[in-house]
C-alpha cells in the first residue's frame, strides 16, 4: 500500500472555489494555503496513507500529474487542451468557469474576420490552440507568445487578435477589445495519474466519488 498521496492544486483565484470541494471529501490541509508560502502542504491521514498538497502555477499542474509528482491534480480544461498531458480527467469540477476567446480592437473585429488566406498576427499564451484555430482556417497565424496581460498587444500595434481567458469580459472592455468568437468553454478538471489511478485506486475512487458528490451538491444549491 502506498504511503502517501499527493494532489497538485493551483495558487490563484481556483483555489478559493477548490477548497469546499475539498473539503467535502474531507481533504482540507493543515495550513492555509491561500497564504502559505510553502509549495507542498499535509493534508490528512486516510487509511494510513498521508495525502499532501503541492501549491504551484496553473500551468505546472498537468506536468506534475503527468510525471507522476502528484497522483492528482486540478487543472483548468484550457491548459489541459493546449499541453495534451496523458492523464486521465474523471470529473468536471464546475468552477473556474470561463471561456477561451479570440478578441480584437472592435474596430477590427467589426471590419469581420480574417480571411482565408490572409496572415494575422495573435498574441496569446496558448500558442497550440491558436495555430489549431487558424491553420483550420487557412490563415497564416504568426502566433506571439505572451504570459499574461495578451490585452496590450493590439493596443501597442503587436497583433491583430489575442485569445485569451475571458470570464466577466471587464478586462477586454477596459482596453477596448472585443470578443469575436468563443472558441472553448473552460471549467477546472479533476485530473489522475494513470499509473497512480491503478495502483492507488482503492484510495483514489472514493475520493473521485466524494468529489463528484460536493460537485453535485454545490450546483442544486
Ligand atoms: C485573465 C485573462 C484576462 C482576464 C479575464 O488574466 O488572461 O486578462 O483574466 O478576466 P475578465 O474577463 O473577468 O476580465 P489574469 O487576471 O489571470 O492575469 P494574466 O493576464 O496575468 O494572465
Amino acid at each position: 500500500m502506498a504511503d502517501t498521496l499527493t494532489i497538485a492544486l493551483s495558487k490563484g483565484r481556483i483555489l478559493e472555489q477548490t477548497l469546499p470541494l475539498l473539503a467535502h471529501a474531507k481533504l482540507t490541509p493543515i495550513e492555509d494555503v491561500q497564504s502559505t508560502r510553502k509549495l507542498m502542504v499535509d493534508g490528512p491521514v486516510i487509511d494510513g496513507v498521508q495525502v499532501r498538497f503541492l501549491i504551484i502555477r496553473a500551468a505546472d499542474v498537468c506536468t506534475y500529474v503527468e510525471q507522476g509528482a502528484a497522483d492528482m491534480g486540478i487543472s483548468g480544461r484550457d491548459l489541459l487542451l493546449e499541453h495534451r498531458p496523458h492523464v486521465y480527467e474523471p470529473l468536471d469540477l464546475k468552477i473556474g468557469r470561463c471561456r477561451v476567446c479570440v478578441c480584437g480592437p472592435k474596430a477590427l473585429v467589426e471590419q469581420g474576420k480574417p480571411q482565408s488566406g490572409s496572415r494575422i498576427r495573435v498574441a496569446t499564451k496558448y500558442d497550440y490552440l491558436a495555430e489549431k484555430h487558424y491553420l483550420a482556417q487557412g490563415i497564416q497565424a504568426e502566433v506571439i507568445h505572451l504570459y499574461g496581460g495578451m490585452e496590450l498587444a493590439p493596443l501597442v500595434g503587436m497583433a491583430e487578435r489575442i485569445i485569451d481567458i475571458v470570464e466577466t469580459g471587464s478586462t477586454l472592455k477596459a482596453n477596448g477589445l472585443v470578443e469575436e468568437e468563443t472558441l472553448y468553454d473552460i471549467s477546472s478538471r479533476l485530473i489522475v495519474n494513470p499509473a497512480s489511478s491503478a495502483t492507488k485506486r482503492a484510495l483514489i475512487n472514493p475520493m473521485i466519488k466524494q468529489l463528484r458528490d460536493a460537485v453535485q451538491r454545490r450546483e442544486v444549491a
